[in-house]
């Protein structure tokens, strides 16, 4: 198995889900997907997780954004622990759990890293833009839960660098300024975006193309 890598295609697969079996690619066709894996069902931080997740789902949605876990529990495990994510989170579960008993697709995306214990996975994400490319790869050990509004803060910003020629700075959230891309000559930047401040000859802020008047 090769390592998975920024810009490499996402694997496809299919499985059993608790919103029945999908084909992951046809799933997410069109959109966006934030795939994650967790150690194991009936566990604290994954069950928190589960809740923190859920709650921003709408967040989610609303950047044509679709969520989905996977863990390598069985689909009547998955069934049964869904109730204590609504319990916990205070919001229902509202995205798919895939069932991965037999590993294959944790193995696929590098989901189990042996040092960190046992044969279950460790905490991935993985960012996967519309035309199915790997474009964000986090992994967090078991013991640290992740902070999902940083999840959403890098799809924020991989969406306004995919509309404009410009990256974000760090800290970035939505409405603050942007730095003009390093391959743009100055006279292109000051014709490509207003409010323009030349900081270094390589940082230049700019205000996000949408607010040039
Ligand atoms: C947890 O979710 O609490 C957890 C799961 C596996 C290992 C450590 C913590």
């Amino acid at each position: 198995m090769a390592t998975l890598r920024l810009g490499d295609p996402a694997p496809g697969f299919t499985a059993d889900t608790t919103d029945g079996p999908i084909d992951f690619l046809a799933w997410k066709r069109g959109a966006w997907a934030v795939f994650f894996s967790h150690p194991a069902d009936y566990t604290p931080v994954c069950t928190t997780e589960l809740g923190a997740s859920a709650r921003l789902a709408d967040e989610f949605e609303r950047r044509n954004t679709k969520m989905i876990a996977l863990s390598v529990d069985s689909i009547e495990d998955h069934r049964g622990w869904a109730p204590d994510i609504g319990d916990v989170g205070g919001t229902d579960l509202n995205f798919p759990i895939v069932a991965d008993p037999d590993r294959e697709i944790a193995v696929a995306y590098d989901m189990i890293h042996p040092g960190e214990g046992d044969t279950s996975t460790v905490r991935s994400v993985f960012v996967i833009d519309p035309a199915d490319t790997i474009r964000l790869i986090l992994v967090y050990p078991k013991s640290v839960g992740r902070n999902f509004a940083e999840i959403l803060r890098v799809v924020d910003a991989l969406q306004m660098t995919d509309r404009a020629p410009v990256a974000t700075p760090a800290d970035w959230v939505p409405g603050q300024r942007l730095i003009a891309s390093a391959g743009l000559s100055i006279d292109e930047v000051n014709a490509q975006f207003v409010n323009v401040e030349e900081v270094k000859p390589y940082l230049r802020f700019v205000d996000a193309p949408s607010e040039k008047g």
